[in-house]
């Protein structure tokens, strides 16, 4: 399209832009790894329960993000400025959740079930009527294999394995990425989403699971519970949207978006933002990418033996699943990759909406300006030469 020097040369620009833009972040961050937690096991990799601080100019998102009792957990609090939380422990779990100041608004994010289900049919998704078999994440053991945290970023990588009693899948595991920045940014990787100091990114891997026996088309979905306590508890609001442009995501228009109640009348409520895209090798790319369906929204209840059910005990919470499943017809099932990974953020306020960038604007602006440069410098060119001989026509008369 243009020649490789100019388009590396807007890019660099625009990345210079962009980075000192983002000097200014939008919220004061700070992370710390099992407070208040005097456990000898609370020192070892394998107990990870992260508090986030967000403080913002009006108010504070706490953002818990908890392994402790296997399930995959983030819980988002929104409270004034100076609320302080306690935890208190029970060996290496959390038992209780003290606030010095009751939080505004609170809603979680919990991955409890791992369906498998035997796509028959080859169609790509999970129907009803296909076997399936749902694993709970309780029984699952993390470890924790990157820990950063500064002011500039919280950025936590744990693997998952099964218990030694539970399910029959020894070799593999479950990767999850968690990334938090101080202000509005793409992130690094495809399928490059927009997260903010009020938001997490997170990503989901599968790897190399092995599949269940007698299933020889299997697929994996993820069953996603979202709990929230929004007053008078409508239901989630579960929308797909055509997006302004794949210059983010090559070939992937739509985006996926749930928000609780009063993310929608207010824009004060939690939100899980996703494209319908996942992909089955590390190198993320259109080829190894495939697309992400989800089923109807469901009504469940929270896991008894959660961290989440110790948060919103004696609390009006409700809890909703969404199920999304990955692959589509003749691919080969999970199986001829054994690796998906799914990327999605949760976070608090109103979704982003994705904005051209700064390069499809110069060149935008490039692709308008030129044409209209050369009018308008064709116009000046015939009035001034207009002048010109009418001027020399006076004289001539004269
Ligand atoms: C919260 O903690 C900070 C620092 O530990 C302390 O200065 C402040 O007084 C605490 N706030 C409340 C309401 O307890
Ligand atoms: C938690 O809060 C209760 C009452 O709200 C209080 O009695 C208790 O001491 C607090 N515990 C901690 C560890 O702060
Ligand atoms: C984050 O939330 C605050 C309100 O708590 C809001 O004012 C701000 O615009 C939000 N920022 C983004 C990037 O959504
Ligand atoms: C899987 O097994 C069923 C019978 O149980 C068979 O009909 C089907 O063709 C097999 N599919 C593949 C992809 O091997
Ligand atoms: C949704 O809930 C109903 C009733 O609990 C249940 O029969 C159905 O199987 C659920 N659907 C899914 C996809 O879990
Ligand atoms: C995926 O795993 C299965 C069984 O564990 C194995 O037979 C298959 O060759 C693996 N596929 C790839 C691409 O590694």
């Amino acid at each position: 399209m243009f020649p490789l020097s100019i388009r590396t040369c807007v890019q660099t620009l625009v990345i210079v832009a962009l980075f000192s833009l983002s000097l200014a972040f939008d919220r004061k961050i700070s992370s710390e790894l099992n407070p208040g937690c005097e456990s000898e096991k609370c020192s070892s990799d394998s107990t990870t329960l992260v508090h986030v601080q967000a403080i913002g100019s009006h108010d504070t998102v706490h953002q818990i993000w908890d392994f402790t009792k296997g399930i995959p957990t983030v819980i988002f609090a929104i409270t004034g400025m100076a609320a302080n939380l306690s935890i208190g422990w029970h060996g290496s779990q959390p038992d209780r959740f003290n606030w010095t100041e009751k939080p505004k608004y609170s809603f979680a994010v919990i991955f409890d079930k791992l369906y498998e289900y035997n796509d028959l049919k080859d169609v790509g998704y999970m129907t009803p009527d296909a076997p399936q078999h749902s694993y709970s994440l309780e029984d699952m053991e993390w470890s924790r294999t990157h820990v950063l945290f500064s002011d500039e970023e919280a950025e936590l990588e744990l693997k998952g394995r099964w218990g030694r009693h539970s399910e029959p899948r020894k070799d593999g595991f479950i990767g999850v990425k968690l990334d938090m920045l101080p202000y509005t940014d793409y992130a690094l990787d495809l399928p490059h989403l927009v997260h903010s100091a009020n938001s997490t990114l997170l990503d989901l891997a599968l790897v190399g699971l092995g599949t269940r026996p007698g299933y020889n088309s299997s697929r994996f979905a993820w069953s996603t519970t979202v709990i929230s306590t929004d007053a008078g508890a409508p239901s989630l609001d579960l929308t797909t949207r055509r997006s302004l442009d794949d210059e983010h995501t090559p070939g992937v228009f739509e985006i996926v978006e749930l928000r609780t109640a009063e993310s929608v009348s207010r824009g004060a409520g939690g939100f899980l933002q996703y494209r319908p895209v996942a992909y089955t090798s590390r190198g993320r790319g259109v080829a190894s990418s495939t697309p992400a369906h989800h089923a109807p929204l469901n009504t469940t209840s929270i896991p008894a033996h959660s961290t989440a059910s110790i948060y919103y005990d004696g609390k009006m919470a409700r809890a909703q699943a969404l199920v999304v499943s990955f692959g589509e017809p003749a691919d080969g099932f999970y199986a001829k990759s054994n690796y998906t990974a799914w990327s999605l953020t949760v976070g608090y306020g109103v979704p982003p909406v994705e904005g051209f960038s700064l390069f499809v604007i110069i060149i935008i602006s490039i692709g308008l300006g030129v044409p209209v440069l050369l009018a308008l410098s064709g116009i000046v060119y015939v009035i001034a030469r207009r002048r010109r001989n009418g001027a020399r026509r006076f004289d001539n008369e004269d």
